[in-house]
């Protein structure tokens, strides 16, 4: 479905990309993980169109994405949680909901409001709050819910669960599952390593700018204390 292959990137002089590969299957789950400062972020922004790659290509469902606006990216199908969530505060939650929301890939049984309130109870009980007054974890699950809105065919989550209280992570590590369970592909950056290893299908390690091991979950398990290293802190 997605497709990255030794994709590089700078911002102005800086380079911060060198040789990133990635991909994600239909119906994968698949976490893209390393320490802060490493790339993970720009990656996504390169693949969403907001920042031109250098070199190296990238495709979404056969269809070459270098170079093309961010509007053009998300509407091909690529639904974006973005880090700091960057809900509309100046909008309820209900509002924040249908801003966006379109089927334009005209999927059958569309994401609609009852269905994103099925998933995330707590947003139902706020639905006239003002977003601005929601707390971190109702802020990303509105996050989420306004992704889903717009029916994507990927779903990428960047550090979904940064700061969160075990609690509300968790409830959010259910909805992922519920996601996956549907077939929702889903690109995952987060660092709970013990949490992705059993739900995601397979994990890129990225360091510096480059993808250095990738594998199945059952690779990670075999990897752990390697892995860990590379990702922890
Ligand atoms: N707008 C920018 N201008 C210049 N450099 C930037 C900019 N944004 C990020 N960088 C630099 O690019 C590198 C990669 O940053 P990026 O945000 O992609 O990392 P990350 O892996 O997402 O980290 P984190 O886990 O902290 O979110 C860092 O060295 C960062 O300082
Ligand atoms: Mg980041």
């Amino acid at each position: 479905m997605l497709s990255l292959r030794s994709v590089s990137a700078s911002y102005g002089s800086s380079e911060v990309l060198f040789d990133i590969a990635l991909d994600v299957g239909a119906g994968e789950v698949v976490t893209f993980l390393g320490r802060n400062g490493m790339g993970k972020t720009t990656t996504i922004r390169t693949i969403m169109g907001l920042m031109k790659p250098l070199s190296g290509h990238i495709t979404f469902k056969g269809e070459d994405l270098d170079g093309l606006p961010a509007d053009r990216v998300a509407r091909l199908g690529i639904g974006l949680v973005p880090e700091g969530r960057q809900i509309f505060t100046a909008l309820t939650v209900r509002e924040n909901l249908v801003a966006t929301a379109a089927n334009r890939l005209g999927r059958d049984n569309p994401w609609t409001l009852a269905r994103i309130f099925a998933l995330f109870p707590r947003l139902d009980e706020r639905q006239a709050q003002n977003g601005a007054t929601l707390s971190g974890g109702e802020q990303q699950m509105l996050a989420i819910g306004r992704a889903l809105m717009t029916n994507p065919d990927l779903l990428i989550l960047d550090e979904a669960t940064e700061g969160l209280a075990p609690v509300i992570r968790a409830e959010i590590w259910r909805c992922i599952e519920t996601l996956k369970q549907a077939g929702q592909s889903i690109l995952i950056v987060d660092k709970n390593l013990a949490v992705l290893e059993r739900i995601a299908d397979r994990h890129y390690v990225i360091e510096k700018g480059r993808t250095i091991w990738s594998g199945t979950s059952a690779d990670l398990a075999r990897d752990r204390a390697e892995v860990h290293r590379h990702v922890a802190f």
